[in-house]
């Protein structure tokens, strides 16, 4: 079988070592890929948001599945364009991708079936937006409609910030059209539990769920990022809590999107924060989560590819989804000066030595003759797994701590807060 991967980030590496244990793969191939996934993939020199390129290319070469990743090619009906050419693809159509391209889709989505989230009202005008904010109560949260690359979310404290706020999305255009419609939602509070879900638009098989660390740097300061580091199982996400979220928010999403005709299959995404009024969504994305993956696809028993394949062909609710009851955490290593600004191509080193008790992912980097170099803003991933959450968390940092490359930046704090959580729990 040959099977073409989407993307060229962590994620997408994590995805395709995992797609390499199924033993039916003759060949993978990784449309842009990294320098890490080189090392399994033959890389194609396509951008992943080309859905005319891509879909060409994997026509002319006979590819048997593809699987897209990111939530630009998804949004743009990369998987409606493959289906069309008769090529099984992984991931939901354009119709359903719009539960992560429309922030305003999502909210009402969630107003219309009693799904819980923040109370919000949407704008489209910019006089109106202001004179919500002048009796809206402080803290307030101000978010572009649209895509922007998980930067359009700002947490304002006092109304003159959330003006300014509303002011740089509709009048500046600082997220371009994607900022033309705003939501205005009330600011929640409460630990925020990741969880990625497999559905074939019937059935949903939650992942074990993940905690992310957003900001740049130790204590959750400096700015928001793609992601700095994951744990999973995430501490906070108790049974109980799972079971409310099945109930109240995974099946009502899925009969939602049905009910509007826009049934999702692929990989659902709940960013979800356990508030003193119990679980709600934070936003909803129509992808595997990236670091979110590096620590959930490891401790998956079963076969990826198989799944992949069972919520393209509505067979979900017979395959197995079990993962491992252990423990896994990933450390980003970044470039210096990211998410705002920073050089590539410096070498890397040290990346043998840190895969000898650790899973070392590419993220940016790229190969070249003088070996592999830095080519993005988060350039690795190291995961540590063990039967403990402590114990993945010091094997994550040892072999983070081999790989070295010039302004090398990472927090030093990944699962910190996991373990405190652990420890109240067993006062
Ligand atoms: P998002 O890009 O929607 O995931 O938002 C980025 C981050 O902003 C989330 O992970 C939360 O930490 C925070 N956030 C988003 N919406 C809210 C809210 N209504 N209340 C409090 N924090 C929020
Ligand atoms: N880590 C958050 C995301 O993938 O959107």
């Amino acid at each position: 079988m040959k099977v073409l991967i989407v993307g060229g980030g962590g994620r997408e590496h994590t995805i395709a070592l995992k797609i390499a244990e199924n033993p039916q793969v003759t060949q993978l191939y990784a449309a842009p890929g990294n320098g890490g996934m080189a090392a399994l993939c033959q890389c194609v020199p396509l951008k992943a948001t080309d859905v005319a390129g891509i879909t060409a290319w994997a026509k002319e070469n006979a590819i048997d599945f593809v699987v897209v990743a990111p939530d630009d090619p998804l949004c743009l009906g990369m998987v409606d364009a493959l289906s069309e050419a008769g090529i099984p693809a992984f991931g939901p159509n354009k119709a359903a991708a719009i539960i992560e391209g429309s922030k305003v889709f999502s909210k009402n989505l969630m107003k219309k079936y009693g799904i819980p989230t923040a109370a919000y009202e949407a704008f489209t005008d910019f006089d109106a937006a202001v004179a919500y904010l002048q009796t809206a109560e402080m803290p307030i949260v101000v978010k572009a409609d649209g895509l922007a690359l998980g930067k359009g979310v700002l947490i304002c404290n006092t109304r003159e910030e959330a003006v300014q706020a509303v002011s740089s999305m509709m009048k500046d255009e600082k997220f371009g059209a994607s900022g033309r419609s705003v939501v205005i939602e009330e600011f929640l509070t409460g630990p925020e539990v990741s969880v990625l879900a497999f559905t074939d638009g019937k059935t949903i098989k939650p992942m074990v769920s993940s905690m992310d660390h957003k900001r740049a740097l130790d204590g959750d300061a400096g700015l928001n990022t793609g992601g700095m580091g994951t744990i999973a199982p995430n501490p906070c996400y108790t049974p109980e809590l799972a079971e409310r979220c099945m109930q109240e928010i995974f099946l009502p999403t899925v009969a939602a999107m049905n009910a509007e005709g826009r049934t999702f299959k692929g990989c659902l995404y709940f960013g979800l924060m356990m508030t003193p009024k119990g679980p709600k969504v934070i936003e909803y994305n129509c992808r595997f989560g990236d670091p979110e993956t590096q620590v959930v696809l490891p401790l998956l028993k079963s076969d990826l590819l198989t799944i992949m394949q069972s919520t393209v062909n509505g067979t979900l609710a017979e395959t197995p989804v079990e993962f491992d009851d252990g423990a896994a955490c990933c450390v980003v290593l970044a470039s210096g000066g990211y998410p705002v600004s920073y050089k590539s191509g410096y070498v890397i080193s040290g990346l043998e030595a840190a895969a000898e008790d650790a899973l070392v992912i590419h993220a940016g980097t790229k190969k070249t003759d003088e070996g592999i170099v830095t080519a993005g803003g988060r350039v690795l991933g190291v995961v540590g797994r063990c039967k403990c959450l402590p114990g993945a968390i010091s094997k994550a940092y040892a072999a983070a701590r081999k790989i070295s490359f010039t302004d090398m930046h990472m927090r030093s704090d990944i699962g910190q807060r996991a373990l405190r959580e652990l420890e109240a729990q067993t006062k």
